[in-house]
């Protein structure tokens, strides 16, 4: 690019030159026409006034005179004085004869030896003689006497001027050029320095007949010339000339002035066209950079916008996309992370889950029993029990691995209910205001735990407001929109139910809140908390599709905000169902279950409340004892199993006998697990850790609705 724009640039100068150069010569050459033109006019001024001059001493009576004489010691003698008059360099006086009488001559090479053969071949009134090494210009005029018929001849009168390279320089003709004169190839007169006088001689076109201008070289120099040629007997051409490099000199020093500065522009262009790209291409190279820094997991690879062109534009857009694309990782590792605790924590509550109930049941079994001593030990021991199953529910919740019981529910009517208990779970220091909105949809919840995640948030309230402050419990209508979603990969977009709630406690720093969803974290002093509260809030939320947001400030205090999505109003809340209790009970009960202890301790517990009981450790022994069985009246069954499980089991059981009602226990299944084990929503669920008496209540809930003509027989009797 660069080498192209240098290029043309010569290009154009050479074009440049070539021109000028035509123009210089032209000039050159009319300024020489001119100059050998204007001397050759002032020469004949020059002759015609030295024609003159002679003529006036040719016609002096005693010139006349003297001639008659045609004595040569008198003729020399008496005309002496008149070579002082003529004011010419030398002065000849001859016969008729063309014998010289006289020479007077101010130069010594001008002698008779020298003169007679030229004079001899002189004719005409006008000549050049060469005389020792001297050009002179000589006029020639006769000297007559008498008048018309006796008009006689005398001889003639010949006056020489020597023709000086100085005089002629200083009539101004030829300016700043040189001239020469030369007559058939000899250089006879220049104003060049007489040690060029030879090659000048061999150089100078010696063609008489152009009068145009010639170009011709002497020692490597290149030269212009005119020429005119002087009238004489024997003529000379006279040559006005210059040096055309001398003329042309200029020409180079502006071409190099000029190609520094056609190089200098090149420069400064290429320099300024370098800084305007530098200027888009470094904004766009920093976009590449930022773009592999993404690929390569570089979130905070920030990218500076300036100005206000598009490239700004767009690295400001980029710097958008880089922003969200941050957060929304954050938030998608964050529940990952959260996932992961969630899979571990719900795996080692399961199996606690089977050792909780297994402790409850026999403490259960040895408290009708007991003696009195007893009685108090086993109940402590029934206590903490109860404590690890509370505590496993949590983690079960977390895990989202408990089974919810959702229903339309009203979330104002909830918050209402509980306003008592929390003015006693806060204290009298703390103010607690509630702002429900009459606007808001219902939802689809447990109500149970909807209370358990008002509470778990409550106490933490309060115990960040230690020295008192404000508890506020809010609900609206929300709305979260496709922009909020694509920043919180855990939300969805939808109409929501939101319930806040603030308090104006101690707050929590941003490394704090990274963690507070993962269960057992907690910065309160060991035995005080167990960071279980807010992954129970977490898994609770997040498996009733919802979405759970803090804003917390330092010492300023903290809002946690629970999206429920929203189920149109006109769906009815329905009244909490309260549970049977206890009685004792008849019938036969098939009871499947491959936890050996658990299977032991349920049986143990049907067979006390009056029933006999069936037991199988899988699907299949169950289906082979069924088939020996006079009669079953309800299956309580597993609903994960090895080699058949509980739905696949009744299935089966169906086909070979009817009537018979069904419970499946479950210690956690996943929405999707009871979707694919197929179980109806009629289908009765019993979640483990269940006392016997639920157990019961159960049974005896089914046998009442299989049986509502016996239960009115039995009643009636
Ligand atoms: N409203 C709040 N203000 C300030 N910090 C809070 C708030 N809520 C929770 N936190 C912080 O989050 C941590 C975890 O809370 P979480 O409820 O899970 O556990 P915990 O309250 O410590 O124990 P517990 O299991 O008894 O609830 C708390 O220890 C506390 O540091
Ligand atoms: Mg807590």
């Amino acid at each position: 690019m660069l080498a192209v724009v240098f290029l043309l640039t010569a290009a154009v100068l050479v074009l440049v030159q070539a021109r000028m150069r035509r123009q210089v010569r032209a000039d050159l050459a009319s300024t020489l026409r001119t100059e050998s033109r204007v001397y050759a006019e002032l020469e004949k001024i020059r002759r015609d006034q030295a024609q003159q001059s002679a003529q006036l001493i040719a016609n002096q009576p005693t010139l006349k005179a003297l001639m008659s004489t045609n004595d040569r010691p008198t003729v020399e003698d008496g005309s002496k004085s008149m070579l002082a008059m003529s004011r010419a360099d030398f002065l000849i006086l001859e016969n008729p004869h063309n014998e010289m009488l006289a020479l007077h001559s101010k130069s010594t090479g001008v002698n008779a030896a020298q003169v007679e053969p030229l004079l001899r071949a002189t004719e005409g009134s006008e000549d050049w003689w060469f005389v020792e090494g001297r050009l002179y210009d000589v006029n020639f005029v006769p000297i007559v006497a008498g008048f018309g018929r006796e008009e006689r001849v005398l001889g003639r009168l010949a006056l020489g001027h020597e023709m000086r390279a100085d005089s002629i320089l200083s009539s101004g003709s030829f300016g700043k050029s040189a001239f020469a004169f030369e007559r058939q190839g000899k250089l006879l007169l220049s104003s060049l320095p007489t040690d060029v006088w030879g090659d000048l001689e061999s150089s100078l076109p010696h063609d008489n007949s152009s009068t145009s201008e010639r170009d011709f070289e002497v020692r490597g120099e290149r030269f212009l010339a005119s020429s005119v040629e002087l009238p004489g007997s024997h003529p000379v051409r006279l040559y006005s000339l210059q040096s055309y490099d001398q003329a042309t000199s200029f020409l180079h020093a502006l071409n190099r002035m000029l190609i520094v500065l056609g190089a200098v522009a090149v420069l400064a262009g290429a320099l300024i066209a370098f800084f305007i790209s530098r200027q888009i291409t470094r904004p766009l190279e920093q976009l590449v950079a930022g773009a592999k820094q993404l690929q390569q997991g570089d979130f905070n690879f920030k990218i500076p916008a300036r100005g206000n062109d598009e490239v700004a534009d767009l690295s400001r857009a980029f710097e958008e996309m880089r922003e969200s694309l941050k957060k929304s990782r954050e938030g998608m590792l964050r529940s990952a992370r959260l996932e992961a605790v969630g899979r571990l924590a719900g795996g080692v509550a399961h199996d606690f889950n089977n050792l909780v109930m297994i402790i409850k049941g026999y403490s259960d079994m040895l408290l009708d029993s007991a003696t009195p001593e007893a009685k108090p030990h086993i109940e402590e021991i029934k206590r903490a029990g109860d404590r690890a199953s509370a505590l496993t529910r949590q983690l079960l919740a977390f895990s989202r691995k408990q089974i919810l019981e959702p229903q339309v529910l009203d979330p104002n009517q909830t918050v209402r209910n509980m306003v008592k208990m929390l003015h006693v779970l806060i204290g009298a220091d703390i103010e607690l205001v509630t702002s429900l909105s009459d606007e808001i949809g219902r939802v689809q919840a447990d109500p149970g735990q909807l209370e358990q995640v008002v509470m778990n948030l409550a106490v933490n309230a309060r115990d960040a407001m230690s020295s008192g402050g404000k508890l506020i419990i809010e609900t609206r209508a929300a709305h979260l929109d496709a922009d909020y979603a694509a920043v919180n990969p855990e939300a969805r977009a939808g109409d929501y139910v939101l319930l806040a709630v603030t308090d104006n406690g101690c707050g929590m720093s941003k490394e704090t809140q990274a963690h507070i969803f993962e269960p057992f974290f907690t910065t309160k002093e060991q035995g005080k908390g167990t960071g279980l509260g807010l992954a129970t809030v977490y898994g609770i939320v997040k498996q009733s599709k919802g979405h759970i947001a803090v804003y917390s400030e330092l010492n300023v205090g903290t809002t946690f905000k629970i999206y429920l999505p929203a189920v149109s109003t006109s769906a009815q809340a329905q009244a909490p169902q309260k549970t049977a209790s206890a009685a004792k009970g008849t019938g036969t009960v098939l009871l499947v279950e491959d936890e050996p202890a658990l299977r032991l301790l349920a049986a143990a517990s049907l067979k006390r409340l009056g029933y006999s009981v069936i037991e199988a450790e899988n699907g299949v022994e169950a289906l082979t004892l069924a088939d020996t069985a006079a009669k079953i009246d309800v299956v309580v069954a597993d609903i994960v199993m090895p080699q058949m499980g509980g739905p696949e089991m009744v299935e089966k059981l169906r086909a070979r006998r009817g009537n018979f009602a069904v419970i499946f226990m479950t210690g956690y299944t996943e929405a999707a697990a009871l979707e694919n084990a197929r179980i109806g929503s009629e289908t009765v669920l019993l979640h483990k850790p269940f006392s016997s008496e639920t157990l019961a209540a159960k049974i005896q809930e089914l046998q009442k609705a299989a049986w509502p003509a016996a239960k009115a027989a039995s009643s009636s009797t």
